[in-house]
């Protein structure tokens, strides 16, 4: 499988299928990736993106479903805890500790709580934190799903810092561990060199720092 880091939290997960999760970037459109599958872990514009202009099958709670169904999206609703098998794609979605919006002037309803996603496609198993903070439930989700990668937001303010992140990455196991939401903004700059010196110092843990577009070969665990 191959997986691209769009930049902020946006994931292209390209194997027999292509997963897109939290389709946003902060320049220009991830239209041209032509998803087979759309994840969105919760209803911040900067993870909800291009949901509705990308008009493909998307996963999200109920309310985010519901929501994106009313602009003519066909959608997967769930929620935290579940897991569903679509094309041969197994999608868990676990929790997160963060908030739910959509910045939607005609959106009164509840949108739900903030989540994240383990997708397993190919023999290979990805976990995206979405926005969250540290909790130590993570371990679950490392000990059901094993995940081969780790997807965790390293910017601060909003989410886990690289202080939180490296127990993070401690919690879930994953041998591979890619940072993201950081350094979109200034309000979220992080130093990902010195997340990654941290870890491979005292972990046998590989941090991969992508740069936007960038993309990692991952192969199923022997
Ligand atoms: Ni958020
Ligand atoms: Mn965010």
């Amino acid at each position: 499988m191959q997986l691209t880091w769009l930049g902020h939290a946006c994931v292209l997960l390209t194997g027999t299928k292509k997963v897109l999760i939290d389709p946003f970037i902060p320049e220009g459109s991830v239209a041209q990736t032509n998803p087979d599958l759309v994840l969105v872990t919760h209803g911040h514009y900067d993870h909800l993106g291009e949901a509705v202009a990308l008009r493909k099958t998307t996963v999200a709670t109920g309310e985010i479903a519901q929501y994106l169904q009313a602009k003519g999206v066909p959608v997967e609703g769930m929620n935290i805890g579940g897991t569903i098998i679509l094309e041969g794609i197994t999608i868990t979605m676990t929790p997160a500790l963060h908030s739910s919006r959509i910045d939607d002037t005609g959106m009164t309803g509840n949108p739900g709580a903030a989540a994240g996603f383990v997708v397993r496609m190919d023999g290979v198993s990805v976990y995206h934190a979405g926005d969250t903070a540290l909790f130590s439930d993570m371990k679950l989700i490392g000990d059901l799903y094993h995940p081969d990668v780790a997807l965790l937001p390293i910017g601060g303010r909003y989410t886990m810092g690289t202080r939180e992140a490296m127990m993070a990455a401690n919690f879930v196991g994953a041998k591979i561990v890619i940072p993201i939401h950081y350094n979109t903004w200034d309000r979220i700059a992080a130093d990902p060199v010195a997340f990654k010196t941290a870890i491979e110092r005292t972990t046998d843990l590989t941090v991969k720092i992508l740069r936007p577009g960038e993309s990692i070969e991952v192969a199923p665990a022997s």
